[in-house]
């Protein structure tokens, strides 16, 4: 057994055009979270700048996702919600780390492969470390739970790495917690409306692709109404969604907003076809969304309520965090400043 208290740490990264993927993928999952767990949720600027952002817009997207959280349903009396630039162990904890990280393990992260492009020597090198960052957001405050998507396995698993070879090559065992990736449930890879095989994604070229927290209830009705489906009707076993991304998708959102399996899902609509379960859907999100993208609005009225909270945040993640980087600073044998 870990002596490591339990402790939940996720992000999101403050890159605007917030949609459903973001919501079912991680939001909602924090929601649920933080009544089991002490929690830490993370607005992740100094990922967003790994490739490059106006910073103007930055301020606004970090606002609108600290408001995404609170609207969500996120206590920020109970839930440490803060800005990763504002807390300095990030960016010194990753220094640290990076130089435990190999260069083997970095190559092999797909993520970067995805995001560098063609050219990966106009790639910025932030963007190549970007896992030893968000390893560093994870261990500096020792946190033992990561509800992330699918996509951010890797991610995590590097950060395991990490965290071992720091454990094994420093002597000191049990420092660093091992963290577990969270992933479960219905939906927690959202796949575009346009392509069930790809990811419902702020950067995909249409609007069509993506439900977002600015769509009205037409836009939202419209946009599941173009969903792309297939001829056939809706299975009633989850084995007859194999090979039908798409219908696969719809049916994992379906399962997602309302709270049930996607077994149950087919148990209502297996054998009709998407034209009953189109408009259902759209109601559905609707429901869930509105009141969210509502208080969403409401609060980014008031920027100075949400940068109280920020700070409130930073300063307690600080409290969590500065100890732990004084512990690893001892650790390193740098010398500790004489008061
Ligand atoms: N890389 C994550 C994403 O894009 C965001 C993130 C940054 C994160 N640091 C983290 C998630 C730490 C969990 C824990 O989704």
């Amino acid at each position: 057994m870990s002596k490591h208290t339990p402790r939940v740490f996720s992000g999101v990264q403050p890159t605007g055009n917030l949609h459903l993927g973001n919501y079912l993928g991680a939001i909602s999952k924090f929601v649920t979270m933080q009544h089991e767990y002490e929690s830490i949720f993370c607005v992740v600027d100094l990922h967003a700048i790994t490739v490059p952002q106006d910073p103007k817009l930055l301020k606004a997207q970090t606002r609108e996702i600290a408001a995404a959280y609170l609207a969500a349903g996120i206590d920020p009396t109970k839930s440490i919600i803060f800005q990763q630039s504002a807390v300095s162990a990030h960016a010194e904890l990753s220094w640290i780390l990076s130089c435990q990280a190999r260069i083997g393990w970095l190559n092999r992260m797909t993520q970067f492969k995805d995001k560098a492009g063609k050219d990966k020597e106009k790639a910025s090198v932030g963007l190549y470390v970007y896992p030893v960052l968000m390893a560093a957001d994870i261990l500096a405050y020792k946190a033992t739970h990561v509800p992330v998507g699918e996509d951010q396995k890797q991610h995590l698993e590097l950060s395991r790495d990490i965290a071992t070879k720091f454990n094994n090559d420093m002597g000191t065992e049990d420092f660093f917690p091992l963290p577990e990736p969270m992933i479960q449930g219905p939906a927690t890879r959202v796949m575009s409306l346009r392509d069930g095989t790809a990811k419902m994604s702020k950067s995909d070229p249409s609007d069509l692709s993506r439900i977002t927290f600015t769509d009205d209830a037409d836009a939202i009705a419209k946009k599941f109404k173009k969903a792309k489906s297939d001829p056939e009707p809706l299975p009633s076993e989850e084995e007859g969604l194999d090979g039908r991304p798409e219908a696969k998708n719809l049916v994992g959102i379906y399962a997602a907003l309302s709270g049930i399996s996607a077994a149950d899902v087919l148990s209502e609509f297996g054998g009709q076809g998407f034209g009953a379960l189109k408009p259902r859907l759209a109601e559905l999100a609707v429901e869930k969304l509105s009141p969210i993208s509502g208080e969403m609005r409401r609060l980014m009225e008031d920027t100075s309520h949400i940068d109280g909270i920020l700070s409130q945040g930073a300063q307690r993640a600080d409290d969590i965090a500065a100890p732990i980087l004084r512990d690893v600073k001892e650790i390193m044998g740098f010398l500790a400043p004489t008061s």
